[in-house]
């Protein structure tokens, strides 16, 4: 589907094969994190390092890009990125705080290993995985037992587990290296590429905040590479706040790892300007292509599952009504 403000592919997006070289400003993607995330077929790798190569060839000189990843492969992806050809400029957290642990307890396999029966001493009332009746929250309604550890060695792992709890996400800041030879404004003069979009993605001060540094910025302070869902109970906020999405928010749109639009909107604000092309290889449901349109910046994205692209075209067409009536 192709339109002035956006095209968008239901395909696999290596090769890039519609794009020209040096023709994109900028690239903001959230692309499969290789976890097998709530076992979905398409998050069992990472992408492929051509993918990066083929971003690469396409986006123009200085051009920044932004990519999600996960905590535990994201050194992968950033050698993948760099091996590409991409600067690595940052890791940006969001930090989101809530998030699952996903340990399991490891005394109750040592009785198990060592055949001793451990004690049943109650019930959960919330388990992930079970919902009642389409209810909004995960409850166990008593039904998942609670064991303690029996054996000696057991006991002496009572409470052991695997993992901590994740409460942030990195997304990794990138840039195409400036075309030899030119200076960074040079560069930008050339492409209009080469700088990140300060100006307009400043934190602003908050109520009652007395400003702060020598020489305050009207508009508040430098964006960080941290962003919250939450603000800072205890001090002014010094970071961008951005909270989760429920899942299922608009309710035809069910992608398992959807991203909220305004965390996409700070990203595609920070890494472009008015008027540029913004190009998401990994779309999903388009969070990224619904930022772009209401930014007035012109969205290139591919999805290769069907549904997803679907999904993607019912936001994007939403957003194209919204636009038209406020005639952008
Ligand atoms: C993490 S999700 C993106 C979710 C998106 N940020 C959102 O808010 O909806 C990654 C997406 O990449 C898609 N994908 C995986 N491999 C692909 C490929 N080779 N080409 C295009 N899309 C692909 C998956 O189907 C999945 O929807």
């Amino acid at each position: 589907m192709k339109s002035e403000h956006y095209e968008i592919y239901n395909k696999s997006c290596y090769g890039l094969g519609e794009l020209k070289d040096n023709s994109i400003d900028a690239m903001v993607t959230d692309p499969p994190y290789g976890i097998s995330y709530q076992n979905n077929y398409w998050d069992k790798d990472l992408p492929d390092k051509k993918i990066w190569e083929d971003s690469v060839k396409v986006l123009k000189p200085g051009s920044f890009g932004l990519v999600f990843s996960s905590v535990r492969l994201m050194h992968r992806l950033m050698v993948a990125l760099e091996d590409a050809g991409f600067l690595i400029k940052d890791v940006m957290f969001w930090s989101y705080l809530n998030g699952m642990p996903k340990s399991r307890d490891v005394a109750l396999d040592i009785d198990k290993e060592l055949g001793s029966e451990s004690k049943v001493v109650g019930k959960y009332n919330y388990v992930q995985g079970y919902k009642k009746n389409g209810a909004e929250n995960y409850y166990a309604e008593n039904k998942k037992l609670k064991y303690e550890p029996t054996s000696e060695l057991g006991v002496q792992y009572k409470g052991s587990g695997l993992g901590i709890k994740p409460a942030y996400e990195p997304v990794i800041l990138i840039q195409k290296p400036l075309e030899k030879g030119l200076s960074v404004a040079k560069n930008i003069i050339k492409y209009g590429t080469g700088a990140l979009n300060i100006e307009n993605t400043r934190i602003p001060y908050a109520k009652g905040e007395t400003k702060v540094g020598h020489n305050p910025h009207p508009k508040g302070r430098v964006a960080a590479n941290i962003i919250r869902t939450e603000p800072f109970s205890d001090e002014y906020d010094k970071f961008f706040v951005i909270p989760k999405v429920r899942q299922k928010a608009e309710e035809f749109n069910d992608h398992p790892t959807l991203k909220p639009v305004e965390l996409m909107h700070h990203l595609v604000k920070l890494v472009s300007f008015e008027n540029q092309t913004v190009l998401d290889p990994f779309m999903g449901s388009g969070s990224t292509g619904v930022a772009c349109l209401t930014l007035k910046r012109k969205f290139i994205g591919y999805e290769l599952d069907e549904r997803y692209y679907e999904i993607c075209k019912k936001r994007i067409d939403a957003q194209k009504i919204i636009n038209e009536s406020l005639l952008f």
